[in-house]
């Protein structure tokens, strides 16, 4: 049998993320270029071979699984992989989600519940529409807002994820706050991160979450939430709702000590961690030598597992890392 799943820092992994396409319909400015250039659609895993992999995963301990991108409710036929994948709920696997843009998420809200989806988190950075279209470049926010609204009353739990960013929405968090309360839906606060070349200046909009914390205590009832779901992020709870406040702070509070998961791209490569280039090709493993070849690569890339980023704060106006975000999927 398998060695279990753990890397050579004796952390247990138990968290697959899996970038099902990098493209997406926005371009948000913190993530993307105006002008990207996309994986050749003959470079992608098909779908059935991600389920194949991420069936390997689970049935060497994965229980929690996640669906991103760039935008995966935007690959042709997702549906099918989130049905096929829905079955393991309850059965290995505990949590079966995803991170969405969710401009597309009102179609496909019931269709998730029905797979064994029960909870999806929604990149939406503002409410207002203007600084919305701003910072994604394309989106209607009304088109977002409807799918959250359809995913909640389909059954599904909501989390916001918002990047904080000077000078474009860190004014704005107090009402998003607000907002999410209102709707019954979390929200996480995320510090951005030197992934991929974009257009703009991530030193200058780098908000340390420290600041939003101490702007939103001064106006929100927060307490201490030691809920946790298996992600990076620490919880609030806003008392008197049920809505958490989560923080994601990979630049001012190191969270890699208790790293438990490891990301699959669209074409088929296992990133060990967000912040590091080693990888090793699941794809040409499973086509060369099926799963066997494929568990000695997963192997090979436990070890490897490097300890933590290397994200520093105004390093200069390089990424730290090359790839975008989109191609990792977070
Ligand atoms: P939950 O299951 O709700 O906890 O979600 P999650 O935080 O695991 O996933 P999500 O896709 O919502 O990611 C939110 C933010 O956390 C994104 O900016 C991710 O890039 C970031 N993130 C998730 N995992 C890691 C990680 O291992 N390292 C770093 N540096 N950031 C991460
Ligand atoms: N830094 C931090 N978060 C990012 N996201 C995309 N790019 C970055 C970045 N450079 C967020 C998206 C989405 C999640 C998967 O990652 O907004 O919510
Ligand atoms: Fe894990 Fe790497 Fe993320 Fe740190 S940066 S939490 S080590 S994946």
């Amino acid at each position: 049998d398998r060695r279990p799943l753990v890397d050579s820092h004796g952390r247990a992994i138990r968290y697959l993320r899996v970038s099902v396409t990098d493209r997406c319909d926005l371009r948000c400015r913190y993530c993307m270029a105006e002008q990207m250039t996309f994986l050749p659609r003959r470079a992608l895993l098909q779908l059935e071979e991600i389920a194949i992999i991420a069936e390997r995963f689970i049935a060497r301990g994965v229980t929690k699984l996640r669906l991103s991108g760039g935008e995966p409710l935007v690959r042709r036929d997702v549906g099918q992989l989130i049905d096929r994948l829905g079955r393991h709920v309850g059965d290995g696997l505990e949590e079966l989600t995803l991170t969405t843009n969710g401009t597309r998420l009102a179609e496909h809200a019931e269709r998730l519940f029905a797979a064994g989806v029960r909870r999806v988190n929604v990149s939406m950075d503002s409410v207002d529409p203007d600084t919305f279209r701003f910072i994604t470049r394309h989106g209607d926010v009304a088109q977002v807002i409807g799918g959250i609204r359809a995913a909640r009353d389909a059954g599904l739990r909501v989390k916001v994820n918002a990047v904080a960013l000077a000078g474009l929405n860190e004014d704005q968090i107090p009402s998003l706050l607000a907002w999410c309360a209102n709707e019954g839906v979390d929200l996480s606060l995320i510090e951005t991160m030197p992934l991929g070349a974009i257009d703009e200046d991530r030193v200058d909009r780098f908000v340390p979450l420290g600041r939003v914390f101490e702007n939103l205590s001064t106006r929100f009832p927060l307490i201490r939430d030691t809920h946790r779901t298996g992600g990076p992020a620490r919880y609030w709870r806003v008392n008197g709702t049920d809505t958490r406040l989560g923080l994601i702070s990979p630049l001012t509070a190191n969270f890699c000590d208790g790293c438990n998961r490891v990301r699959l791209t669209t074409d088929g490569k296992l990133y060990s961690c967000l912040g590091h280039d080693d990888q090793v090709d699941l794809k040409a493993a499973l086509r060369s030598g099926g799963v066997e070849a494929v568990d000695d690569a997963i192997d090979a890339a436990l070890l490897a597992k490097p300890r933590r980023h290397d994200f520093r704060i105004g390093a200069g106006a390089a990424p730290a890392v090359e790839r975008h975000m989109s191609v990792t999927g977070g």
